[in-house]
């Protein structure tokens, strides 16, 4: 199978005042990855894939995707060509219904209202939701809400669905149906995810890239990172 470059930083640069949050990156990840970034707290992976998204502007550096450069796009243009991100924080409309909440993702890419009741309903049977589309988001469980969450970049038909710690809170069930869920996902987008639960990487990632104080630390298969030395070191100290 021909190795197609989905999307590559090079020199990506954020400060937040003295602070260097993401330093000179130069990454680059191949479609059909399941790509997991990995580090300790403060390590810069949020804003790191907050500059994938467009929601944290560089310093410095640049972004390619599907061999654009979308460096200077806005947020809402980088969704259009096909970038869906998940916040760390839980980011759903908690008023609405589970079927008004996929609506509003589907509505970004879709006109019709058949079109856009099909897309909500494909993307809340992706992740097990189809039975609480009439419910209020905000009555789901909190594990459900993160499903919910990751329905909404699927609604969006993206070419690459970035997750920000999506098992944080989940019970270990939720994570075993969230693995199965990023699975099914895998065969129709690329997928980056910032996970600090080791198991849920082990299980997951393709490949593993480990950033620690904004810069590249290790990047390789995950049998070859779980064992790096300099990645044991960087992990010291954490709880997780
Ligand atoms: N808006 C901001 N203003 C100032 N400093 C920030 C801002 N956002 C992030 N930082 C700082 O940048 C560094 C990287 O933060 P970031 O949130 O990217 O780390 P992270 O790897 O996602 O950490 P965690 O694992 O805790 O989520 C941290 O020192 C953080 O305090
Ligand atoms: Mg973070």
């Amino acid at each position: 199978m021909a190795e197609v470059t989905l999307l590559q930083t090079r020199g990506l640069t954020r400060r937040f005042g003295g602070l260097t949050a993401v330093d000179r990156v130069d990454f680059t990840l191949m479609q059909g990855e399941i790509r997991a970034i990995i580090g300790p707290n403060g390590a810069g992976k949020s804003t790191f894939v907050g500059l994938l998204s467009g929601r944290i502007a560089p310093d410095a550096g640049t972004v390619l995707f599907d061999g654009q450069d979308i460096t200077r796009l806005p947020a809402h243009r980088r969704v259009r060509l096909g970038i869906a991100y998940t916040f760390q924080i839980t980011n759903i409309y908690p008023a609405m219904t589970v079927r008004e909440n996929l609506a509003v993702a589907a509505q970004s890419r879709l006109a019709h209202e058949a079109e856009i009741a099909a897309a909500a309903q494909e993307a809340a049977i992706a992740v097990g939701l189809e039975d609480r589309l009439p419910d209020r988001a905000g009555a789901l469980s909190y594990g459900h809400q993160r499903l919910l969450e990751v329905a909404m970049g699927l609604a969006l038909h993206p070419k690459l669905l970035i997750l920000d710690e999506p098992t944080q809170g989940l019970s270990d069930d939720e994570i075993d149906n969230f693995l199965t869920v990023v699975r099914r996902v895998a065969q129709t987008a690329t997928v980056l995810l910032i996970e600090h639960n080791m198991d849920v990487v082990m299980a997951l990632a393709t490949a593993i890239t480990v950033l620690d104080r904004g810069r590249i630390l290790a990047e390789g298969p995950p049998e070859a990172i779980a064992r790096d030395p300099a990645v044991q070191d960087a992990y010291l100290g954490r709880a997780t």
